[in-house]
């Protein structure tokens, strides 16, 4: 049991800095470090060029070949800020509080940051704090929000938004002005309605008459008698204030053939057979045909669209003579060019 309580205290850490070490706490080297010169990088101290050159992390520079003993400036003097040592020395990595005096802010709205000794002998934080005027919080806005993104400091902008089935009316954004003030007054958030919706020709309105419908709201419609309802039975009041797509109502129509006989839901039948000579919109009529060099049949078909049944182009009607007198070679009755 000893030994391994023995092993958990002593070797775990070992080897937990053997696999981690010191260089994974230490950021990578940024390209961009403003205002600060990096020294030679490197991953041990044979990397560093003289002896008294150590291998450390320098901050944004990452592992570099820093003077561990060298200092940076004390005392330090910043305008509008008090500075005082995290520690007893100011030498490579210690640290200093600035904490900038009321009324004063630092660029990024706060009013204290600590400030490292870099490999370069200079101060991590080096023009703290200015007179940054920060707004009060921007006014509220009924049935809406406000979409903030950091500190309300001179030039942030705030953007409002309205709840879903509201209509913003007035301005989006408002900025921060320099004297405090915000640029732009809050808008208001109107309530959506939607108008009474729209007519369908040959339907009808399955609603109370109302002068405005709220957002979501849902309508049905009904085709008259003999109509066929073409889309969505209903309709939506959407957030825009306009009605979501209704349905037509789609008349039947009339087979305007009269001397010939038809394929209709399956069956050859006379077109003074099908019921009132009308078929259902999107019904299928197939036409028979005459192919005149083979002698034969075959059928072609047309579908009813809103009361139009077109004949197709090779259908030819019979005159009354051909009806009357020569019915056995009328188009229907001759054999099915499949058959020959
Ligand atoms: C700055 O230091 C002075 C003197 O030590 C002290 O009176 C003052 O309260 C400090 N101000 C801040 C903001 O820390
Ligand atoms: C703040 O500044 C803006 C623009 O410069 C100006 O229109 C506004 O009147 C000022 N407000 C106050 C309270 O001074
Ligand atoms: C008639 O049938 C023949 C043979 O099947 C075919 O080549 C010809 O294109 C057809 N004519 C018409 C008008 O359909």
């Amino acid at each position: 049991m000893a030994w391994k309580i023995c092993f958990i205290i002593v070797f775990i850490p070992i080897i937990l800095h053997c696999v981690f070490g010191d260089h994974d706490l230490c950021p990578s080297r940024k390209k961009t470090s403003i205002g600060y010169t990096c020294q030679k990088a490197c991953t041990k101290d044979q990397d560093c060029p003289k002896k008294k050159l150590k291998c450390f992390c320098d901050g944004d520079c990452g592992m570099s070949c820093v003077t561990p003993r060298s200092s940076c400036p004390w005392p330090v003097i910043h305008e509008n800020a008090n500075i005082s040592l995290k520690q007893e020395t100011w030498n490579f990595g210690d640290q200093i509080i600035v904490r900038c005096h009321p009324g004063f802010k630092m660029a990024n709205g706060q009013e204290m940051a600590q400030s490292r000794c870099q490999g370069d002998k200079k101060w991590s934080v080096t023009a703290p704090c200015d007179v940054v005027s920060t707004c009060d919080e921007p006014p509220t806005i009924e049935n809406g929000y406000l979409v903030k993104n950091g500190h309300l400091i001179k030039g942030a902008l705030v953007q409002f938004k309205c709840s879903p089935g509201y209509r913003l009316e007035g301005p989006v954004y408002t900025e921060c002005l320099e004297n405090k003030t915000w640029s732009n007054s809050a808008p208001s958030c109107k309530k959506i309605f939607c108008p009474p919706p729209p007519e369908i020709k040959e339907g009808i309105l399955v609603a109370v008459k109302k002068t405005e419908y709220e957002v979501s709201e849902v309508i049905y419609y009904m085709c008259k008698r003999n109509f066929f309802m073409d889309g969505s039975h209903s309709v939506t009041c959407m957030t825009n204030g306009q009605w979501s797509d209704g349905p037509y109502c789609r008349e039947r129509c009339k087979v305007t053939v009269q001397r010939s006989q038809v394929i209709y839901r399956g069956q050859k039948v006379w077109v003074t057979e099908i019921d009132e000579g009308l078929v259902h919109h999107s019904e299928n009529v197939a036409f028979f045909c005459r192919n005149k060099t083979q002698a034969c049949s075959y059928t072609a078909s047309s579908q009813c669209f809103d009361g139009v049944l077109k004949h197709p182009e090779c259908y030819e009607e019979p005159t009354w003579v051909q009806y009357t007198f020569f019915s056995k070679n009328l188009v229907s009755k001759i054999s099915s060019c499949q058959e020959i």
